[in-house]
């Protein structure tokens, strides 16, 4: 018998104002064109005021363990990735808990920026494996709204608000079962790259910032290092790209996930895609990716799926799971 972390629910939050392209356009030297030819972006989701990180991600949290038959007490940890916690602490995975009105097990914020949901899945699928705990929620959950400086435009009508959330079982496989759950995970960062992508400010400096990005540098580290750990995670896993049902990239850029796809030899009828509908949500956007896609009926029981993500580190990763 193998024990593995299967998904047994998935949910997801988006804030209620969307805005559209045309908005930059009002107070930017921008497009709707180039935002949309350059990016993919169509609009995205912004939170409203007074509503944080920890709103949305509770939203998804809550969506999850619906779609799981679950609740909060039956949960013995909540990892949430996030770059956008609420306050410096406690974390906002503390606060999720706290919401939902888990009265046990315990509750940590993991910060790997875009390649954070990546990173959560990760520890999640060690804590399982370990036997430290049997069912874990997974959220991704942000709100790159509040640390835009609104005069970049190279930066600001990229990044959106959202959550979403996985809850993972520790499942004994038979050899007969369909073998369900995480199957392979690789984890990659390089700090020399740090100046790439980065908020200017911070706790310790004493200082409050905004993200600033050399985005074409970015982009091109993304294609190789995306369709590498990609390909790294299946070959772990046994598989070769011409196994997978579904990639479910973090959603930056069109370019970067069309690029990605063809270096592995995929066509894209097997991406999901919301980067037009949601913008870049850092560690929010494979989670969402994933209840969308299962939502919009592309991801079914039994598929073959492998996320990838690369953000600020730079740090990136892939996971691949059996649905
Ligand atoms: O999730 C974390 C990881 N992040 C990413 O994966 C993002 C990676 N990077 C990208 O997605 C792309 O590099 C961008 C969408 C950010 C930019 O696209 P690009 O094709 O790499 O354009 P660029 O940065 O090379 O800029 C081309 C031109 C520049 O003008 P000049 O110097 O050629 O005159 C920019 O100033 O486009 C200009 N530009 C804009 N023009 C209109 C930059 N932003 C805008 C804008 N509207 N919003």
């Amino acid at each position: 018998m193998t024990k593995r972390a299967v998904v047994v629910g998935v949910g997801h939050y988006l804030p209620e104002r969307v805005v559209p392209n045309s908005e930059f356009e009002q107070t930017l030297d921008t497009s709707d064109d180039w935002i949309k030819s350059r990016s993919g972006i169509e609009r995205r989701h912004f939170a409203a005021e007074g509503e944080n990180t920890s709103d949305l991600a509770t939203h998804a949290a809550t969506a999850a363990l619906a779609d799981a038959g679950l609740v909060a007490d039956d949960i013995d940890a909540i990892i949430l990735a996030t770059s956008t916690a609420d306050l410096t602490f406690p974390s906002a995975a503390t606060m999720v808990q706290a919401r939902l009105g888990m009265t046990r097990g315990f509750a940590f914020d993991v910060q790997a920026v875009c390649a954070g949901f990546v990173y959560a899945l990760s520890n999640a699928n060690a804590l399982i494996l370990s036997g430290q705990a049997k069912r874990v929620l997974v959220i991704g959950a942000e709100t790159f709204s509040r640390i835009m400086d609104w005069t970049d435009r190279s930066t600001c009508v990229l990044f959106g608000d959202g959550a979403g959330a996985l809850v993972l079982e520790a499942n004994e496989i038979g050899e007969n079962d369909a073998d369900r759950g995480i199957l392979a995970v690789d984890l990659n960062s390089d700090g020399r790259y740090q100046d790439l992508l980065y908020v200017d400010g911070g706790v310790s400096t004493q200082t409050t910032g905004f993200l600033r990005m050399q985005g074409n540098q970015v982009f091109r580290h993304a294609v190789e290092k995306l369709a590498k750990t990609a390909e790294t995670a299946l070959e772990s896993a046994g598989f070769g790209p011409s196994d997978v049902d579904w990639i479910v990239p973090h959603q930056a850029n069109i370019r970067i996930i069309q690029g990605t796809a063809k270096k592995m030899g995929l066509s894209m009828e097997k991406v999901v895609v919301t980067v037009q509908d949601h913008g870049n949500t850092s560690a929010a956007s494979i989670p969402l990716a994933l209840s969308v896609g299962k939502a919009r009926g592309q991801i079914k029981s039994g598929d073959l799926i492998v996320t990838e993500a690369i953000g600020g580190g730079l740090a990136w990763g892939a996971v691949v799971i059996r649905w």
